[in-house]
């Protein structure tokens, strides 16, 4: 393991409880300074996504997090999904909180190849997540894998901080430092057409193409759907 996975799993074990808590009530979820005008908080994210995806559809999110919120979400909204993270802390805490998803969450690390079959989804969720993965095995593992458990036509909702290098900021609502690496949305975009997984164009007023918006720590992000085409 790397040192810069090493420091986001103690922060995670640290804070599993509080970043639950940070989650479900949405502190982080509102944006500012966003691309597109339809993108102000997770709730647009989310809703955006139901609107490409069929009711029931089978679902995976890779990188659920201490409590899993969009897996229970997205659960309670009727749909078939599960939710991986690398951390076993992010896992008990999803199962203490929510009992009626506990099979539903478990420990599996993105660097790795995945425990699905090919074209085993409808739909992939990652939200921030590569910005604790080492840009190796994000282009050699994880981004290829997300898009082989994909099934033709199914859509990823990729999300992740954007820049260069690993930046660190003091989190106010965790009163610790987190660090980040960053990522060239264009690069990401580049890698996943090569393996037949394209951005979704802006549709009117619906969110589509490469938004960027700002958090409230605050970082920059990348908020992109795509479609695996073949
Ligand atoms: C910022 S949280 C995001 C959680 C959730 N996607 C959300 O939007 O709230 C990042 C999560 O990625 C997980 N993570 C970091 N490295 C990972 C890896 N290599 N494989 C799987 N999960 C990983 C961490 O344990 C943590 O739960």
């Amino acid at each position: 393991m790397s040192d810069e996975t090493d420091y986001s799993a103690a922060f995670y074990q640290r804070h599993a409880h509080r970043y639950a808590e940070v989650t479900d009530a949405f502190l982080q979820s509102h944006y500012t300074d966003s691309t597109h005008p339809a993108l102000r908080s997770d709730h647009d994210k989310t809703g955006r996504l139901e609107e490409l995806i069929a009711p029931g559809s089978k679902g995976l999110d890779a990188g659920c997090g201490p409590g899993a919120r969009d897996v229970y979400d997205y659960w309670s909204r009727g749909y078939d999904i599960v939710g991986v993270d690398a951390l076993e802390e992010s896992i008990e805490v999803t199962r203490m909180l929510h009992p009626e998803i506990a099979d539903r969450v478990s420990v599996a690390d993105l660097r790795e190849p995945l425990p699905f079959k090919d074209d085993s989804f409808d739909f992939v969720l990652s939200n921030s997540v590569i910005q604790h993965i080492d840009t190796e095995s994000t282009f050699d593992v994880t981004v290829p894998e997300m898009a082989r458990v994909l099934r033709r036509g199914g859509v990823l909702q990729f999300m992740f901080k954007v820049g260069s290098g690993v930046e660190t900021v003091f989190d106010k609502d965790y009163g610790d430092d987190r660090s980040f690496r960053l990522y060239d949305p264009d690069e990401i975009i580049e890698r996943l057409a090569g393996l037949n997984v394209e951005v979704i164009p802006v549709d009117g007023e619906k969110l589509g193409g490469v938004i960027l918006f700002t958090d409230p720590k605050p970082m920059r992000h990348c908020l992109i759907y795509l479609r695996r085409t073949s």
